[in-house]
């Protein structure tokens, strides 16, 4: 896809056209202030061509004679047309950055929204897959690029164009044969921006990449800084990003040889091409062919030229990097969301099977984690699943949940196939209490609603309240408006975890997910937070990964699995009877 050159210029329309359909519901905004733009670009060409009259023509003068007062009131005229035209270029520019600034930052702002919104249809495996600093990095400098195009760039390639074209024709009337020999110079330059631009383009999308990578050095060490701290691994961390960081300036140097090269290539040319038209003009003047004032409108007008060609390999290369970051958004955009059944859940029951469920992880095809795997939990049953690390038991989670699908085999809930529900609609009436609890930068209220949004405060307290969080909650110096940091720092592990079980106690859901904590409790801590488990599991069916002796022996059934595969499955005093892997287990591991 990015060898045919035709096909990088499709890319390159196609990612400004993408950019563009956000701009298109503002365009009543944006279509005037583009318009806005000319005019002004256009004004400013009044410059040059008023200019040439203040100078004037010393041959004229040499002729008739110098006329003093004429000489300055021409001058007075000439200046108050300039400072009139000002004036009015300052009025529209002021409209124009405005109108700008509001089209380009609203329609970048629904992009934004559709990125995300996008990003959280998308399946958990795939952000499994990727390092997450590295997507939210790689998105937010994807979207400074586009901001940066669509804002600046734009606007600039806009004016420089109307000038370039302007002063052109400009030149041409007032010397055509001059003219041929500036822009001699032109294929050149252009010649340049074609050899230069693809290069400049992917060193651009090289170091966005470096950048990017280094970004989430940062991210990764930032939120595991306690890691980092408790290892001494400050100076691990520090050599990473090092190594990142000379690996996006390694790159930037070699995107800078090609600028750098461009860039003195332009000016050499530029200032080469001004040197020959005052040779040839001087020559023209000394023969008659042209007169003073056309040689100074035809100067002037030079500059303005050789300024807008000269901002063109910026131009170039800013498009080239929005043609980048626009491609890698849309990959994301393109990437397919989860997939969901249609029919709607209704209000289940809670009985919930695996039948002959094979799965793999797609990262990892070569190592099957369930091997047709097969069990039913009844209406309000309450069942334990135990077994050595890497069973399988989380993935049976995973699968309940939807973040991943079977290879082969079924999961029903009610005895209706999971692939043909709708996903939210029985997602609902799921809750999950994680092993370990993480808590969003909110208030604990905040925190306990998110089982149900739009919960009133009465509720969230009464499931505050029965999941024994209320009274440690109003102990704090702010109560339920407490702050909570991203990961909960501020409370405890089972305060933690009783904020979370307030939260599926207002979800109020029909299967419940336990993954208990491997970490200790102290005792009267683990009182609290089991009371609040058995009001939370009262009722509804119970999946729950256990890692203590007390949770095993009053589930009403234990699946033991291993290596992907239902072992044993019995009560406790059946299992225990049996002198088999449960046995093993409870004798080693559970306590
Ligand atoms: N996202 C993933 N991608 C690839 N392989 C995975 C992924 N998650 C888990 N695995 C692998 O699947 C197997 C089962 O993992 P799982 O997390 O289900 O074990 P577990 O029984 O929950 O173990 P533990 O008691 O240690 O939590 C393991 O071999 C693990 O390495
Ligand atoms: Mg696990």
């Amino acid at each position: 896809m990015r060898n045919g050159g035709a096909e990088k210029k499709r890319d390159l329309k196609g990612g400004l056209g993408w950019v563009l359909s956000y701009v298109q519901p503002y365009r009543h905004v944006f279509i005037p202030s583009v318009i806005a733009l000319f005019v002004t670009a256009a004004l400013s060409l009044a410059f040059p061509y008023f200019l040439k009259d203040l100078v004037g023509d010393p041959a004229d003068a040499w002729k008739h004679g110098v006329d003093a007062v004429a000489t300055r009131d021409r001058a007075d005229r000439i200046i108050l047309w300039l400072l009139g035209i000002l004036a009015v270029q300052s009025f529209i520019a002021f409209w124009r950055v405005k109108g700008f600034t509001w089209a380009g930052e609203a329609a970048l702002n629904d992009l934004r929204r559709d990125l995300f919104a996008h990003l959280l249809k998308l399946p958990v495996p795939f952000f499994q897959e990727q390092r997450s600093g590295s997507l939210s990095n790689r998105v937010s400098a994807d979207l400074g690029v586009v901001r940066e195009t669509l804002l600046t760039t734009l606007p600039q390639m806009a004016r420089h164009s109307v000038i370039l074209l302007g002063s052109l024709v400009m030149i041409f009337v007032f010397s055509w044969k001059l003219s041929l020999v500036m822009l001699a110079s032109v294929p050149v330059v252009v010649l340049a921006v074609a050899i230069s631009g693809r290069k400049v383009r992917q060193h651009s999308r090289d170091a966005q990449e470096a950048l990017a990578e280094s970004g989430t050095v940062i991210e990764e060490s930032v939120q595991g800084i306690a890691d980092v701290k408790a290892f001494s691994n400050e100076a691990f961390e520090k050599a990473r990003y090092d190594r990142a960081l000379d690996r996006f300036f390694g790159v930037t140097l070699r995107g800078a040889n090609a600028r750098a090269a461009f860039l003195s290539f332009v000016i050499f040319a530029m200032f080469g091409t001004i040197g020959g038209v005052a040779w040839f003009g001087s020559h023209m003047l000394a023969s008659g062919e042209i007169d003073q004032k056309s040689f100074t409108a035809f100067v002037l007008f030079s500059v303005f030229v050789g300024a807008s060609l000269g901002s063109l390999p910026e131009i170039v290369s800013q498009v080239q990097a929005m043609s980048g970051a626009t491609e890698r958004l849309r990959e994301l955009m393109a990437e397919a969301p989860e997939p969901s059944g249609s029919m709607v859940a209704g209000k289940l029951s809670g009985e919930l099977a695996f039948d002959g469920v094979v799965f793999r992880y797609p990262s990892r095809p070569e190592a099957p984690v369930l091997h047709g795997l097969s069990f039913t939990a009844q209406p309000g049953e309450r069942v334990a699943l135990v077994g050595p690390s890497g069973a399988g038991k989380s993935t049976v989670f995973s699968l309940i949940l939807g973040f991943n699908r079977p290879e082969s085999g079924h999961l029903l809930f009610d005895g209706r196939d999971a692939a043909d529900l709708e996903l939210a609609s029985l997602r609902s009436q799921i809750a999950v209490v994680p092993q370990e609890v993480m808590l969003f930068g909110g208030s604990i209220r905040e925190n306990i609603e998110y089982g149900r949004p739009g919960a009133g405060v009465e509720e969230i307290e009464a499931a505050a309240r029965q999941a024994n969080a209320h009274d440690f909650i109003v102990a704090l110096p702010e109560g339920y408006d407490t702050v909570v940091g991203p990961r909960g720092v501020k409370l405890s592990g089972g305060q933690r975890q009783r904020v979370a079980i307030a939260r599926a106690i207002l979800a109020d859901p029909r299967i419940l997910l336990l993954d208990e904590a491997t970490s200790a409790l102290d005792t009267e801590s683990e009182r609290l937070v089991n009371e609040a488990l058995e009001r939370l599991m009262a009722g509804r069916t119970s999946l729950v990964i256990a890692h203590r002796l007390s949770t095993v022996r009053d589930a009403d059934r234990i699946l033991v699995i291993n290596h992907g595969r239902l072992v044993e499955s019995g009560n406790h005093d059946e299992l225990m009877a049996r002198q088999g892997t449960y046995r093993l287990l409870v004798e080693t591991q559970l306590a």
